[in-house]
């Protein structure tokens, strides 16, 4: 059996009932369905991955208005943070793509998102690098720049940011807000960035230089935001694409 064999390495599970499933998760694991629909059907995540995955309701909303708001001639999306492929899967099964790229540097992370892609048949229409984002674009991906949108939803530095009134974007681990879009900026000014719900928008707009449009959209499940986009570049939505 190959690398890619069909057994998930040691750190990768799917956990079948919350006997198994360690303390930490147990409240993600009861969210299951909200996170993958299709969970039953054998999706694979790290217990780490389990933290930051986008839930599926959430990730189709982005997807939707990446699709309607995302400047014509851009067609390549870059999936900077690809984790268990929760965006990934999203943008892939819009047709609006001709094709992702998704990027991660955990390798057992990186086999959930591949895996997973599988279950929701979608894993021939993206394109997967394992290593540092920063590095891919810059290297591999540098001729598709003026093709591209990025979106990045990165670490945002543990279980603490909820404790926050507003959460400070400079101190944000391992990368703060200035140096993702500094370092994404270098690529293109089309970047959408997945973030806290309590991010400080101060931050969030003194990034930006000049007359550049920013947009802010908040994404909601039962009544609550559970995250935020920020739209940087020529994103246009009009009131359809809500
Ligand atoms: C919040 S998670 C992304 C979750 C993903 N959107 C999903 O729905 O499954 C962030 C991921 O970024 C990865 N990561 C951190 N730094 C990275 C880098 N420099 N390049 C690529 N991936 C990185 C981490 O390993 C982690 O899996």
């Amino acid at each position: 059996m190959g690398e890619e064999s069909d057994s998930p390495p040691p750190e990768v599970h799917h956990y079948s009932s919350r006997a198994e499933v360690p303390w930490d998760i147990q409240n993600y694991f009861s969210q299951r369905y909200k996170i993958f629909s299709r969970y039953d059907e054998g999706i694979w995540l790290t217990d780490d991955a389990w933290f930051g995955v986008t839930p599926e309701p959430i990730a189709n909303k982005i997807a939707q208005h990446m699709e309607a708001s995302a400047p014509k001639d851009r067609s390549i999306l870059i999936d900077a943070f690809a984790g268990a492929g929760g965006n990934a899967i999203a943008f892939a099964q819009s047709n609006r793509w001709k094709r992702i790229y998704a990027i991660e540097k955990n390798p057992a992370v990186l086999r959930c998102a591949k895996h997973n892609a599988m279950i929701y048949g979608v894993e021939d229409k993206i394109t997967w690098f394992e290593g540092d984002s920063f590095e891919i674009i810059n290297s591999h991906l540098k001729e598709l720049a003026p093709y591209s949108v990025i979106f990045a939803s990165p670490p945002w530095g543990g279980p603490g940011y909820r404790s926050d009134e507003v959460f400070d974007l400079s101190n944000m681990q391992p990368y703060s807000l200035g140096t993702l879009y500094s370092e994404f900026s270098l690529f293109t000014e089309h970047m959408v960035l997945f973030l806290p719900r309590t991010s400080d928008l101060r931050q969030l707009a003194a990034v930006v230089k000049g007359e550049r449009k920013a947009l802010i959209m908040h994404y909601c499940m039962e009544g609550a935001s559970k995250a935020l986009c920020i739209y940087y570049g020529d994103f246009t939505f009009d009131d359809n694409d809500l």
